[in-house]
């Protein structure tokens, strides 16, 4: 009743009549009035007139169940979600409840991990309140072989979903950073698990840099949040929601061909490596050439003064552009 009640207060634009909450509900005014003390214990304002109703005056900048299911409007992506005040890792969790055997579309958010992981065995720094870590369980239909896709149907959701919510003009390093300024607000971690060709889940992990003011002097080259590349500090419910909803689309296209191709050009357009210098550490012999976009399987198009090279995967880094972070 209570993400009932804030959708409602949400959706509208006056007041919210007390007696209509009880006939929706079927319950006492008491009840009702219970709720709207609850609410405005979480830090909700919400504004009480007699005769009227109820207005909500302002939201916090909370990413709990309540706060995330009054806003949701996606079929199955986040169709459960589990929030965590604390937790080792939203992907840990993911994965753990994928074995228990929850569908496909759990969404696990955290404000605050202890153990948040990164690639390449890298530690993800999680401070309390002001990122977002979250992670999207999925048990997708599709050859083990086309996964790695997924992680760029992310990336692309997101930089979207980022650029709706907040009108910062984020770009994707391939394959799955979002960037602002050339500084990295964002990274993915998927991780599978297989069995005889099948997928039995993959699990999407997501941090996004929003509020934090400073960062450790290793990284405060490569890393920045939202807030200081812009000045300003976002809803962190709005863009998890943004992302879902910009997810469900993109990965609807993907599945049509299962590859990237109906997405490349959009990819492409999003793309900071395009067009720029780019030196590849290939794990048999690093090399420099010119981004020229991805190919519908997803590898990065480099020309070298030689040939025109496919990279899969690895690190690369774009001159101009932080390093290998
Ligand atoms: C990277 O190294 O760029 C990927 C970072 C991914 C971090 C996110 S935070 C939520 C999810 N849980 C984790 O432990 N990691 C991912």
């Amino acid at each position: 009743m209570k993400t009932e009640i804030l959708r409602m207060l949400r959706e509208t634009d006056g007041y919210v009549s007390g007696q209509e909450l009880c006939n929706k509900f079927g319950v006492s005014r008491t009840a009702v009035w219970k709720v709207m003390n609850q609410l405005k214990d979480a830090g909700y304002e919400i504004e009480a007139v007699q005769n009227k109703g109820y207005h909500l005056l302002s939201v916090p900048d909370l990413i709990d169940k309540i706060e995330l299911s009054s806003i949701r409007n996606t079929g199955w992506a986040g169709n459960e979600i589990f929030y965590y005040e604390s937790i080792d890792s939203t992907n840990t969790k993911a994965k753990e409840l994928a074995e228990e055997g929850y569908p496909s579309g759990v969404l696990v958010v955290a404000n605050q991990q202890t153990a948040g992981k990164g690639r390449r065995g890298r530690v993800w720094i999680s401070p309390k309140g002001t990122d977002i870590y979250m992670t999207l369980m999925m048990k997708p239909d599709i050859h083990p072989n086309h996964a790695s896709m997924l992680t760029l149907v992310a990336a692309l959701a997101l930089a979207k979903g980022i650029r709706r919510e907040t009108g910062e003009e984020v770009q994707i390093k391939w394959p799955n950073d979002i960037v602002l300024n050339g500084k990295k607000i964002c990274g993915i971690l998927t991780e599978m698990s297989v069995q005889f060709d099948c997928i039995n889940h993959i699990v999407i992990g997501i941090g996004i840099n929003v509020h934090n003011e400073s960062f450790a002097e290793e990284i405060s080259d490569t890393a920045s949040s939202l807030f200081l590349e812009s000045g300003k500090h976002f809803h962190r419910a709005g863009i998890i929601e943004a992302f879902l909803e910009e997810f469900e689309k993109t990965y609807a296209v993907f599945l049509e061909t299962e590859d990237i191709s109906r997405l490349q050009k959009e990819y492409n357009a999003l793309l900071v490596n395009m067009g720029r210098q780019v030196h590849v550490l290939d794990p048999k012999e690093p090399f420099d050439g010119k981004a020229m976009g991805v190919t519908n399987k997803g590898e990065l198009i480099v020309d070298t003064w030689e040939s025109r090279k496919l990279v899969s995967s690895g690190e690369v880094s774009v001159r101009g552009i932080y390093g290998y972070v």
